[in-house]
């Protein structure tokens, strides 16, 4: 019979992982994991333009670690349907030397979970239907929605965290997210602010 541990070392050691709120000192261990996940081109994608210059929702950010290494990440950033107001989920990848232990999964669940009981009504995201169904996202619904940029229909999938949040939700989806200080959409925006004469 295996001994329990007593000291917290002998615990983390033996824990498969740990999902907690991402700390600004992830920053570059998630930037390198993104990177070997997606390739180089990943800033082109459809779905980074509703995330480039923007920060993350508000608490809903997350790490997967194992013995203090990072090892996953998913984040939620605002957005509106037309005029409704999401979340869209992503990117989220776990490091590939750790898939197939339900890390992708215990993210995903806490994601939803932490952005259920914000109050957010809903979560949009572009990806493998065959991977998140599972979590009750489907292509339903979505049909009437379009992204700033190329993308696969079929990809386009949806899951209501309060029923009806997206009934009628149709159009752009367009990034709602707080600006992120110093970035170009900043001077954009600043630019754009009504000046006194
Ligand atoms: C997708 C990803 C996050 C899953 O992470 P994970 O920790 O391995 O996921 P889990 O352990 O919770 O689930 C593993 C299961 O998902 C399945 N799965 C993984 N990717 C899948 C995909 N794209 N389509 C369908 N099933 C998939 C695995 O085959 C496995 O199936 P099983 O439970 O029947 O054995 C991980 O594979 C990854 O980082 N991939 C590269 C980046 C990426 O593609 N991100 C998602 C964009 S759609």
């Amino acid at each position: 019979m295996a001994a329990v541990p007593t000291k917290i070392d002998d615990i983390t050691s033996i824990a498969p992982f740990v999902i907690r709120t991402e700390r600004a000192s992830d920053v570059a261990a998630r930037e390198a994991l993104l990177d070997a996940s997606f390739g180089e081109g990943r800033h082109a994608r459809t779905c980074q333009r509703l995330r480039e210059g923007r920060n993350p929702a508000d608490g809903l950010a997350f790490t997967a670690t194992r013995r203090g290494e990072l090892i996953g990440t998913v984040r939620l950033w605002h957005v509106s349907a037309g005029d409704t107001p999401a979340l869209v989920l992503g990117p989220l990848a776990v490091e590939a030397s750790c898939r197939g232990l339900g890390v992708g999964a215990a993210l995903m669940m806490c994601a939803l979970d932490r952005a259920q009981a914000r109050g957010h009504g809903a979560v949009i995201l572009l990806g493998d239907a065959p991977y998140y169904s599972r979590f009750g996202f489907c292509a339903l619904g979505t049909d009437s929605m379009s992204l700033p940029g190329p993308f696969e229909r079929d990809r386009l999938l949806a899951l209501e965290l309060r029923p009806g949040a997206l009934e009628g939700a149709s159009g752009l989806i367009t990034a709602t997210g707080v600006v992120v200080p110093g970035t170009r959409k900043d001077h954009a925006r600043r630019r754009s602010l009504p000046r006194a004469a």
